[in-house]
């Protein structure tokens, strides 16, 4: 172990005898903001879930916290009944330590924001209702919805309802949050109110890792940012090096699309 409550190494994950993600390593400390930017289809979506276990990488070695998962070079995942029984067991741990946000708004639409939030707790993590109610509350006041409990999803702008998605995920307390997109679906004028919920969180310690084309934010909230092309990670440094002074070509190529 390296130290981080995230750490990947050499993960790989092919799809139709292609790699998509190819020999990706990095680690992320408690309490760190990480960027991951680069062009549409380059595997940022599939590192996310590979990360957060709704996908099953095909060799490296994944750690969130202290549950680590692995899979060696060529292995058939399903060859052997009992390690996918053990590989399944973990993910199921990582997934409940990993709160994930999709690009699309994807809050269920029957359902009040303050029911949407409280499902979850009640129904898997078995809470008292009145404890998810209370906890419910709270976090609509941290993600500035207070008064929103009992609306419904279409009663919220876009931002709201990334705020009240972002709520229901801290409901299930991870220990990292994965963003993927959050803002590509908003007006331009609700994304504020969205990356300033993960600055906050920032603020109190939350580690987040956010897949973003919003490159003011991760220039000016990330620890690190990750710039990736064809399924690599390219470069890994500080936002000054990689929108400034970034070492590889092709990172300043990306990078430059978006000075002005
Ligand atoms: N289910 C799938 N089957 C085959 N290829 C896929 C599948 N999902 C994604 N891909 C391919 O994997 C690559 C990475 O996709 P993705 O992770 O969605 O990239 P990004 O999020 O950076 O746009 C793309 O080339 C995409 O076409
Ligand atoms: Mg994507």
């Amino acid at each position: 172990m390296i130290g981080g409550i995230l750490e990947v190494r050499n993960l790989t994950k092919k799809k139709d005898q292609t790699a998509i993600l190819k020999d990706i390593s990095f680690s992320v400390q408690k309490g760190e903001l990480v960027s991951i930017i680069g062009r549409s289809g380059c595997g940022k979506t599939t590192l996310l879930r590979c990360i957060n276990c709704l996908e099953v990488f095909d060799k490296g070695y994944l750690r969130v916290d202290d549950i680590e998962v692995s899979r060696v070079n060529g292995e058939k995942p399903q060859s052997n009944a009992k390690e996918e029984n053990d590989f399944q067991t973990k993910a199921r741990k990582i997934r409940q330590k990993v709160g994930m946000l999709f690009q699309t708004l994807d809050l269920f639409s029957h359902l009040t924001v303050l029911e949407n939030i409280i499902l979850a707790p009640v129904v898997v993590k078995k809470e008292p209702k009145e404890k998810a109610i209370e906890r419910a509350r709270e976090l609509l006041e941290k993600v500035g919805l207070k008064g929103y409990e009992n609306r419904y999803p279409y009663q919220l702008s876009g931002g709201q309802s990334q705020r009240v998605a972002i709520a229901r995920s801290l409901a299930m307390n991870p220990e990292i949050m994965l963003y993927d997109e959050p803002t590509s679906a908003l007006d331009p004028e609700l994304v504020g109110e969205v990356l300033n919920v993960m600055r906050d969180l920032d603020r109190e310690g939350m580690t987040q890792i956010i897949v973003t084309h919003a490159m003011s934010f991760a220039r000016s909230a990330s620890d690190f940012v990750i710039y990736m092309e064809n399924g690599e990670i390219i470069e890994i440094g500080s936002p000054d090096k990689i929108f400034d002074h970034p070492s590889d070509p092709r990172t300043e190529a990306y990078v430059r699309l978006f000075r002005e």
